[in-house]
């Protein structure tokens, strides 16, 4: 069943009902300034940082689902016998409405309803270049006799830090202040502005009004929820000024339309901050300049058409860098528009702020960051870089990592801490991608900290050789990689022995255990250790790339040996090194995760082990929506593994099918040349495949989520935590390098699809470096190979595009067969 649909042109999708399964979200803002909004409104604002500058309050385990948010409420008063209240949104008021639908695009969302022949259209952005957020409300009278109409905005302030806003309200119920001006159109949140902090909010509107409150209990009444405030059903406002308690900002203005008339309101919430040298005017009384500077900006229509088309055209410019046109409508569908989207918005918020993720709880992952660069590098290669730095400085000497950093501070997440053992080799990930992308050999020798403290510092080329010698020097008695904490799946806990898995980090134990050991660490270790080799040669030091693939080529050789089974790859050995993941195991014999990532290491490819191991992922993993991460279920808690066996069966790591390493196998299947079979894989998961489901999936059809249940679970097919999962970059990366196979290397763009037979011809446009490529790919029903390739008219052997300088534009023909 649908709630809704795909509008390509506009490059939306229409919800076309505010019931849907879960709350549908998107995104606005793209470089400091968010706000997380749903299908009914709701969601949440911050600056830079969703626990520490958070502007407005959300509830959590909220009832009835997805409350607070930045509401606005239409009072009919026409018939002064009835009047009617309802929400452009749905929510609160819950009124039904007479039409609905609501559109998310890139960065803003559209909101049009109408009840009793009255119609608001609410559009909602953040612009390019301010820290706000613009609501342009228009309500129409498509009444045959004049409207009589009160509208009330309506947000609650959150006192900025939003962990200590939800626990700290012996101090919190007392700190709150505002102040407000031009008769209520501006309302100014300057709560710990009195500490000498330098930052406060505004929301604002571009009339005059008829009242305002600031006061929570003044405009909902004490009792009452944003669900029935008394100021809207009294229809008319208090002016509160609110002193301690809950700040909040509300307008109102009565709106006389006659039958026919339209009117425009916009509605500015913003964050300023003020230069250190510059807080206040006087003690507690906020600089106001720079406020009504970005007020001035948005103060018409035209202003605010004019930052929307920017914002457009920006989306349109970004991924015009990497355009398909295939005969496979979902297919284009998901690759020029939604996975490149969920990819900007993981590398903006990593895992921090989601409906699944409070925004209070976790900051950047140093390893889910560095894999989100995989799916962006190639829209904003400067951000790219920048980030690269962010997380590198957070390193340690020994090569080890926080696993988490704060976005603001940019600081190492001391409670959370280090030990997950993959986490070094996904910094080699991340800046390979670049360097791949770009060419910038710079960076490698940029100076980057470790732990933030520049009087240790090394080139990044540096931190990467640490990295490196992490996995290197951290072996066990099988010669594989030692786990840690964990590794890539933070739930295999084979050293900490946690009576309490899932509470938080903190239950675990020692930081590293004696013996046991990862075989997906040692796959990544030949991926990315042969990334850190091709590195070393591009910086001339072949002794160093030398040097690394001794090294490798012992884990590989571990790996094939003590870490295969005889019909797949084992997933790990445990503390009293028995084997992860093996046929000798009751339960959790196969693990999804070596099978992928060996594979697609090429990691026994040559002995024909990785046939046989695709061969049992598809065998005994794989359903109808995905692959699951293993098999059989555990049934009971194991203290030897940890949180993995703590989930019931079918959920998350214990046998969900987790989106993320569905691309890995997908790739491993085009390693092998698979065409069908990849793109099977990819297909079950992608979202424009399974909008059909959406009764039994849930979350949002245009965007992954990190898991899917299993088929043990009681809800098999049902999505939890979207948008926030590294199954972004990773099924773009498949999608775009391996199966539609524009892969760039150091030197110069590969071309080499591996696409099912009746994929059928297709078009991409690239841009890499300086130029853009337009590549058209001739399928003749072959799923990989390529016969012929034509760069500008000349004939080229081999797969990679010659790089030549000064060339701006390439037509590549591949012809496949
Ligand atoms: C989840 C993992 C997640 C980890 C870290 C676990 O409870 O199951 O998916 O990576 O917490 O937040
Ligand atoms: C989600 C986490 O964000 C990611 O870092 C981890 O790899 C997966 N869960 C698997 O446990």
């Amino acid at each position: 069943m649908k709630y809704g649909f795909f509008d390509d042109a506009a490059l939306e999708y229409v919800i076309t009902t505010p019931k849907t399964p879960l709350p549908w979200i998107n995104y606005l803002g793209n470089k400091e300034f968010f706000s997380l909004i749903s299908n009914t409104c709701g969601g949440y604002t911050f600056y830079k940082d969703a626990k520490l500058l958070r502007l407005t309050r959300y509830r959590y385990n909220n009832v009835p689902y997805d409350n607070n948010g930045k509401y606005f409420y239409i009072k009919d008063n026409t018939d002064s016998a009835c009047s009617v209240v309802w929400n452009p949104g749905w929510q609160p008021v819950k009124t039904t409405l007479d039409q609905y639908e609501c559109r998310h695009g890139l960065g803003y969302s559209t909101f049009t309803s109408s009840k009793n022949n009255v119609e608001a259209k609410v559009l909602t952005f953040v612009p390019m270049n301010d820290n706000c957020e613009i609501s342009k409300v228009t309500i129409t009278n498509n009444k045959e006799t004049a409207a009589k109409l009160s509208l009330f905005s309506y947000v609650e302030w959150c006192l900025w830090n939003a962990d200590d806003d939800m626990k700290n309200f012996q101090r919190n119920l007392s700190t709150g202040e505002v102040e407000v001006t031009d008769g209520g159109s501006t309302i100014y949140h300057k709560t710990e502005y009195r500490e000498r902090r330098n930052h406060y909010a505004i929301y604002s509107v571009n009339s005059a009004v008829d009242g305002f409150d600031t006061s929570r209990d003044a405009f909902l009444g004490a009792y009452n929820g944003p669900d029935s405030p008394d100021v809207v059903a009294e229809g008319k406002c208090t002016n509160s000024v609110a002193s301690g308690w809950s700040p909040i900002a509300s307008h109102q203005i009565n709106i006389d339309l006659a039958a026919g008339e339209s009117k425009t309101f916009i509605f500015v919430l913003g964050y300023i901050e003020n230069p250190e040298d510059d807080k206040w005017e006087a003690p507690g009384v906020v600089n106001k300049k720079p406020a009504l500077k970005m007020l001035e900006a948005y103060k018409t229509e035209a202003a605010v058409d004019a930052a929307l088309v920017e914002l457009k055209n920006y989306w349109k410019e970004l991924l015009s860098n990497y355009h398909i046109s295939s005969s496979n409508e979902k297919v284009d569908r998901m690759v020029n528009i939604w996975n490149q989207y969920q990819c900007m918005v993981t590398f903006n918020m990593s895992r921090s702020a989601s409906y699944y993720e409070s925004g209070i709880g976790r900051g950047m992952g140093f390893r889910d960051s560095c894999q989100d660069l995989l799916g962006f590098v190639h829209l904003i290669p400067d951000r790219a870089r920048q980030r690269i730095i962010d997380i590198a400085s957070t390193q340690f000497q020994d090569g080890s990592a926080y696993h988490q950093y704060q976005p603001l501070t940019k600081k190492g997440n001391s409670d959370i801490g280090s030990g997950f053992n993959d986490d070094p080799l996904w910094l080699i990930a991340g800046t390979s991608a670049y360097v791949r992308e770009t060419g910038d050999l710079s960076i490698l020798k940029e100076m980057v900290p470790f732990d933030n403290d520049m009087s240790v510092a090394k080139t990044l080329m540096g931190h990467l050789k640490c990295s490196f010698d992490f996995t290197a020097t951290h072996k066990g008695p099988h010669g594989l990689p030692l786990i840690g904490r964990a590794d890539w799946n933070d739930c295999l806990n084979l050293n900490c022995f946690s009576e309490h898995p899932g509470e938080s980090f903190q239950t675990f134990g020692p930081s590293e255990g004696p013996v046991a050991e990862s075989v997906f660490i040692a796959g990544m270790f030949v991926k990315y250790g042969e990334e850190y080799a091709q590195l070393a040669e591009l910086l001339g030091d072949d002794a160093e790339a030398k040097r690394a693939r001794e090294e490798i080529a012992k884990v590989y050789q571990a790996a094939i040996t003590a870490g295969w089974d005889g019909e797949w790859f084992v997933r790990a050995y445990d503390a009293y090194s028995n084997k992860v993941g093996s046929k000798e195991c009751e339960e959790g014999q196969i693990y999804i995760e070596p099978q992928g990532f060996c594979v697609l290491a090429g990691i026994g490819v040559k002995e024909g082990l990785a046939e046989k191991a695709l061969k049992s992922v598809e065998e005994r993993l794989d359903t109808k929506y995905g692959v699951m991460i293993l098999q059989p279920a555990y049934t009971k808690y194991h203290l030897e593994l940890g949180e993995v066996s703590s989930y019931p069966p079918g959920y998350k790591e214990n046998a969900g099918i987790f989106c993320h390493n569905n691309p890995w196998v997908s790739i491993a299947e085009t390693v092998l040349g698979h065409g069908d079979r990849a793109f099977e894989i990819y297909r079950k998961t992608c979202p424009a495949y399974i909008e059909d489901i959406s009764e039994i999936h849930c979350t949002e059809p245009y965007v992954y989520s990190q898991m899917v249940a299993g088929r043990d679970a009681k809800f098999f097919g049902q999505g939890k935590n979207s948008w926030l999962t590294g199954t972004a970059a990773w099924t773009f990366v498949n999608i775009s390098q391996y199966i539609l196979g524009v892969y760039p290397t150091h030197n110069g763009l590969s071309i080499n699809p591996c696409v099912p037979a009746d994929f059928g011809d297709f078009e991409i446009t690239r841009k890499y470096r300086d130029a853009v490529y337009h590549i058209s790919v001739k399928q003749n029903g072959v799923q990989k190979g390529i016969k012929k390739l034509t760069v500008n008219g000349k004939e080229v052997s081999g797969n990679v595009i010659p790089y030549e300088s000064g060339v701006k534009e390439y037509t590549v023909v591949a012809e496949m067969g």
